[in-house]
């Protein structure tokens, strides 16, 4: 046959790779890890196999799990040994990340990254202090009901009921960013090498970036959440974390499933506050916005492969019709194709594992 174009002649093995055009290697992984003040025992995660909380004693021991597959970086989410309206553990001196960032920064050398919210802090479960009022309405509703069930009227709780139009308003913006710069602030002084910003707020990287530098922390980035969904996959993450909100849901701070040009200003907007990296999440079912994030900007393009983009492929391998290791592997290779120079994945031990194993 008379075939002038033959692709597949660069598919034979000595020169498949040398002519390949993306590759993963470990140091573009960010494994995030959980440190948990309720527990002095590692508690497994059920919904996220392999991962586990930690106490604070074992934060470090759990970075060096991390190290020794040759992934460098942590990102560090706290369970705080109490809750209360405004999040108030989330920046405390002595909180749990804190400590745990004492540590590990002292006994490793790992990169540490921090994620600055307050959903796991908050009594009510939201990223941020409630609006004067729909506290007391929570309050007043709740009654002793606050597992997010829905209430025998049919409601998911106080000011949210079906069928009735929502209140606008839930979380306090410009009270809470005024409380994550605070939280960036604690983050910085216990020695976290880059803050990431994740409650979807109005003015949040600017307000992180001026307490920072006022504070003598200019040279410590921000890597923002800067193109956040409101996903259905953070499911597991929100058991993993214990940050599910007790009423409604994050509808009117995170982004409508549907809107990339959105997703466009929201990143432009946190490019103008001064934010260093920008995080698209999830990975796998917005590859479009972390591509066209990656074709506007200059800046470096993080991707969040959330806790249910994990969790599905472990139970599809459970029932044994995936390989779990090259599902894997192709998600991360398929979210740095699309542009991603940063991946934060509970898969990053596994994967680097095995990148190890190939060579
Ligand atoms: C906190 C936060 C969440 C995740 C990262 N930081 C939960 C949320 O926004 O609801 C999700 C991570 C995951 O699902 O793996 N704001
Ligand atoms: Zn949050």
């Amino acid at each position: 046959m008379d075939l002038t174009q033959r692709p597949r002649r660069l598919r034979s093995d000595p020169v498949r790779d040398l002519v390949g055009e993306t590759s993963l290697s470990p140091s573009d992984l960010i494994a995030p890890i959980f440190v948990d003040a309720t527990t002095d025992e590692r508690v497994p995660i059920e919904s996220m196999p392999g991962h586990e909380r930690v106490p604070v004693d074992e934060s470090v021991a759990r970075v060096e799990e991390v190290l020794a597959t040759g992934v460098e970086a942590v990102m560090v989410f706290g369970i705080p040994r109490s809750k209360d309206p405004t999040g108030t553990r989330a920046w405390a001196e002595d909180g749990v990340v804190q400590a745990a960032i004492r540590r590990i920064t002292a006994e490793t050398d790992a990169t540490v990254f921090t994620d600055v919210c307050l959903c796991e802090y908050t009594d009510h479960g939201h990223c941020g202090p409630l609006e004067d009022g729909l506290e007391a309405a929570h309050a007043a509703e709740g009654e002793g009901d606050s597992d997010g069930e829905a209430d025998a009227d049919g409601t998911s709780g106080p000011g949210i009921p079906h069928g009735h139009r929502e209140p606008t308003l839930t979380v306090d913006n410009d009270a809470a960013i005024e409380k994550l710069a605070q939280v960036a602030v604690s983050h910085a002084e216990a020695g976290a090498h880059v803050v990431a910003p994740s409650a979807s707020m109005d003015g949040m990287v600017g307000a992180i970036r001026e307490g920072l530098d006022r504070e003598g922390f200019e040279s410590v980035p921000i890597m923002s959440y800067a193109a956040k969904y409101r996903s259905a996959f953070y499911g597991p993450f929100r058991d993993a974390a214990d940050g599910a909100p007790s009423f409604g849901d994050r509808r009117h701070y995170q982004m409508d499933p549907g809107n990339a040009r959105e997703a466009r200003r929201e990143v432009a907007l946190d490019v103008e506050e001064g934010a260093d990296v920008l995080m698209v999440k999830p990975a796998l079912p917005y590859l479009d916005v972390i591509a066209d994030v990656r074709r506007e900007f200059d800046h470096p393009v993080a991707a969040y492969n959330v806790s249910g983009e994990y969790a599905m492929l472990h139970a599809a391998a459970e029932n044994g019709w995936l390989d779990l290791e090259e599902t894997a592997f192709e998600s991360l290779l398929s979210i740095k194709r699309a542009g991603a120079d940063l991946i934060l994945t509970y898969f990053a031990e596994d994967v680097a594992d095995g990148l190890s194993e190939k060579r």
